[in-house]
């Protein structure tokens, strides 16, 4: 997968995408990765990205002209007729990697945007190439978003920076990706994507400061482990996500197992569900 990302702070990419597994993905060349920086498709000397917003109000705004060129430019498209581009300067940063590549997925981020869950990172893992576009200060100019396949928000509240938002959904998309995780079921086998919280996890020591492993784990009856792991799944879900079962897949079975709880009383640790 092809993954572009354009912003005025392209090195807040080179920790996190030099590290851990998205290093070992980049490496395995299982995702090609490049950081561009939207000041090399300004024109000024001081290369601008933002002005004051119309109508006046706190902040700048991010303009739309460096962000069009630019992704005209990712996309290796013309600019469109009678729009003269007048670069006073060449590019200063790199030069688009994938001119000729597959047309992007571009993806703005915004607090605007459709909520950013597990269902649209296993959309966004489908794609080709993907282009993250990211603002800063108050905004971006509205005209930009015309370029968005998609405008995706992490949730109900303001970060200074797409960038950080980007590094999120690029993070929770590329483990989808074949060869990422160590283990095959490695993205599968976890919270949200069976639409339920993961069941607790315990490694060694079997008892730590009088806190012992649930025996279940130790028995050795995978059949056993199973159902203990769907039932924590359940009952952890039920009462601290409660929001997410009514869109969940669930059996026969896993409706008994909450009707009992819920009709034994409130107290999960009565089922030995655990709660941190
Ligand atoms: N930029 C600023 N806040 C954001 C958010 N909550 N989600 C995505 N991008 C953002």
């Amino acid at each position: 997968m092809i993954i572009e990302t354009l912003s005025t702070f392209p090195l807040m990419y080179e920790s996190v995408m030099g590290s851990s597994m998205m290093k070992r993905a980049r490496e395995r060349g299982i995702i090609d990765f490049t950081a561009y920086d939207l000041r090399d498709w300004t024109h000024d000397r001081h290369r601008t990205t933002d002005d004051d917003p119309y109508g006046g109000g706190a902040g700048l705004v991010m303009r739309c002209e460096p962000i069009y060129e630019a992704v005209d430019a990712l996309c290796g498209r013309p600019a469109p007729e009678g729009v003269v581009t007048g670069r006073e300067q060449p590019l200063t940063g790199p030069a688009p990697q994938h001119p000729q590549g597959p047309a992007p997925t571009t993806v703005f981020l915004t607090p605007c945007g459709r909520r950013f869950d597990d269902a649209l990172a296993t959309e966004l893992a489908g794609c080709e190439r993907l282009l993250f576009v990211c603002g800063h200060y108050e905004g971006i100019d509205e005209r930009a978003y015309d370029l968005a396949d998609y405008q995706v928000s992490l949730g109900d509240y303001v970060l200074t920076s797409g960038e950080l938002a980007s590094m999120v959904v690029i993070d929770a998309v590329v483990r989808k990706l074949d060869g990422v995780l160590g283990a095959p079921d490695g993205a599968t086998d976890e919270s949200f994507v069976e639409g339920l919280l993961e069941a607790p996890q315990y490694t060694r020591p079997a008892v730590f400061r009088g806190r012992e492993v649930p025996a279940v784990l130790l028995s050795g009856d995978h059949g056993a482990v199973a159902r203990w792991r769907r039932e924590q799944s359940l009952a952890r879900t039920a009462a601290l996500r409660p929001d997410l079962l009514c869109q969940a897949p669930l059996t026969p079975a896993d409706r008994s197992f909450l009707d009992s709880c819920a009709s034994s009383g409130a107290d999960p640790a009565a089922h030995g569900i655990i709660f941190r």
